[in-house]
C-alpha cells in the first residue's frame, strides 16, 4: 500500500465545488486500489486575500513544495478585481506555478464524439480534433521584469510588460513537448511571431534544433496568428503545439472549441522537480476559471478538474491503471447523457456538479474492482 501526499486548494468562485467532486473521486480510487491518499487543504486566491491579506501564503507554498502533487481549483472574482490593486488572487496561482518551477502545461483539447453538436464548429471540422497544447508557464510576458503600470510626471498613465526568454527556459519546454509528441500521432508545432519577436525568432531556433533529435517527429513551425485561425478550419491536422506563456494563454481558450466547453478542458503543469514516488511533482487545474456568474449554483461542470485527477495519478503519482478508470468513467457519463448546463442541448434534462461527481465515483469504484 502506497500513502500519497496531495495539497489541495479548492480558491474562488466554482473552485471548491468542481474540486469537491474530484476528492469524491479520489476518495473512490483510495477505498478501491489499495493506495491512500493524505489530503491537506488549505485556502489561495481572493479567499486568502480576505482571510490572510495575501494571495497565497509561505506556509501553503510550502505545502505544496514537500506534497506529491497539487490539485487546484481556480482563483479570482468581481471583488478582488481592481486593476490598481497591489494584492490579486491570480497571484496565488502565478505564485504557485514560479515557485514549483512547473515550467510546461499540458492543455489536451479533445472532441468527444458524444458532444460534436456543442462545438461552434461544423461537424465534419471538428470530429476526432485531439490537440495537445504544450504551454511554457514560468517565463515570458507573465514573469519577466520590468512590468508596471505608473503615472509620469506629466500626469498621463504608462504601463510596459516585458516578453524575455533564456534557450534553457525554451529548450526545457520544448524538448518535453517532443517527448510527448512521440507517444502520440508524432507531429508538433511551435507557434510564434518570428516576424515580430525577437522571442519568437529564439522559440523558432531552439525548436528548430530540437527537432532534430527527434526524426520520427514531423516538426512545424507557424505563426501565432495563423494558427489561431486554422485551428478553426483544420483542427485535426494539429497533434501537440508548443508555444509561449502569452501565445499559449490565448490559443488553449481558444481551443475550447475544439472540446465543446471549457468545463472540458484540464490541464497538468510539470516541471524539473519528482517527488518521493518518482513522479512529478506537478500542479493540476481545469482551465476554466471561476466562473462567478454560475458560482454557488451547484451546476458547474466538475469534468475538466476530475479530469485533472486523473492527470495527476498518472504523471505524479504513476498510477496508469487509476488515470484510466478515470479517463474511462468521464466518457461513460458523456456517453450515457449526464449534463451539467454547459454541455446540454437546449431543453435537454440537466445534471448538478455533485449528480456528475456520484456518477463518476460509482463508475470509478467499478472500473477498479473489475
Ligand atoms: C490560465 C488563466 C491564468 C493565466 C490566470 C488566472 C492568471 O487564464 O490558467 O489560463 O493567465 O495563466
Ligand atoms: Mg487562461
Amino acid at each position: 500500500m502506497t500513502r500519497f501526499r496531495l495539497a489541495v486548494l479548492a480558491g474562488d468562485g466554482i473552485g471548491p465545488e468542481v474540486v469537491a467532486e474530484a476528492v469524491k473521486v479520489l476518495r473512490a480510487v483510495d477505498a478501491t486500489s489499495g493506495h491512500r491518499f493524505e489530503l491537506t487543504e488549505d485556502v489561495v486566491g481572493g479567499a486568502a486575500i480576505d482571510t490572510y491579506g495575501t494571495a497565497i501564503r509561505k506556509e501553503t507554498i510550502a505545502l505544496a513544495k514537500r506534497s506529491d502533487a497539487v490539485l487546484f481549483g481556480s482563483v479570482g472574482g468581481p471583488k478582488w478585481d481592481d486593476p490598481k490593486a497591489l494584492v490579486r488572487p491570480e497571484q496565488a496561482i502565478l505564485g504557485l506555478r514560479a515557485a514549483l518551477g512547473t515550467f510546461a502545461n499540458l492543455r489536451p483539447a479533445r472532441m468527444q464524439p458524444a458532444l460534436v453538436h456543442l462545438s461552434p464548429l461544423k461537424p465534419e471540422i471538428v470530429q476526432g480534433a485531439d490537440v495537445l497544447f504544450v504551454r511554457e508557464l514560468v517565463a515570458g510576458t507573465y514573469f519577466a521584469r520590468p512590468k508596471k503600470y505608473w503615472q509620469d510626471a506629466r500626469g498621463g498613465w504608462r504601463a510596459i510588460d516585458t516578453t524575455a526568454y533564456t534557450e534553457a527556459q525554451v529548450e526545457r519546454t520544448v524538448r518535453l513537448a517532443f517527448e510527448f509528441a512521440l507517444g502520440r500521432r508524432k507531429r508538433l508545432h511551435v507557434a510564434d511571431k518570428q516576424n515580430v519577436m525577437a522571442t519568437s525568432r529564439l522559440w523558432r531556433d531552439v525548436a528548430t534544433r530540437v527537432s532534430l533529435e527527434f526524426p520520427s517527429v514531423e516538426f512545424r513551425a507557424i505563426l501565432t496568428d495563423a494558427l489561431a485561425m486554422h485551428l478553426l478550419y483544420r483542427p485535426t491536422e494539429f497533434d501537440v503545439v508548443v508555444t509561449d506563456n502569452l501565445f499559449g494563454d490565448l490559443l488553449t481558450d481558444e481551443a475550447a472549441a475544439l472540446a465543446g466547453s471549457m468545463g472540458l478542458m484540464p490541464s497538468a503543469s510539470l516541471g524539473e522537480a519528482r517527488n518521493r514516488h518518482g513522479g512529478y511533482r506537478g500542479l493540476y487545474e481545469p482551465i476554466h476559471g471561476t466562473a462567478p456568474d454560475i458560482a454557488g449554483r451547484g451546476i458547474a461542470n466538475p469534468m475538466a478538474t476530475i479530469q485533472s485527477l486523473a492527470l495527476l495519478l498518472r504523471y505524479s503519482l504513476k498510477l496508469e491503471r487509476e488515470a484510466r478508470a478515470i479517463e474511462t468513467s468521464i466518457d461513460d457519463a458523456i456517453e450515457l447523457g449526464l449534463r451539467t448546463p454547459d454541455i446540454a442541448r437546449p431543453g435537454e434534462k440537466t445534471s448538478r456538479t455533485s449528480d456528475v461527481g456520484d456518477a463518476i465515483a460509482a463508475a470509478v469504484t467499478r472500473e477498479l474492482r473489475r
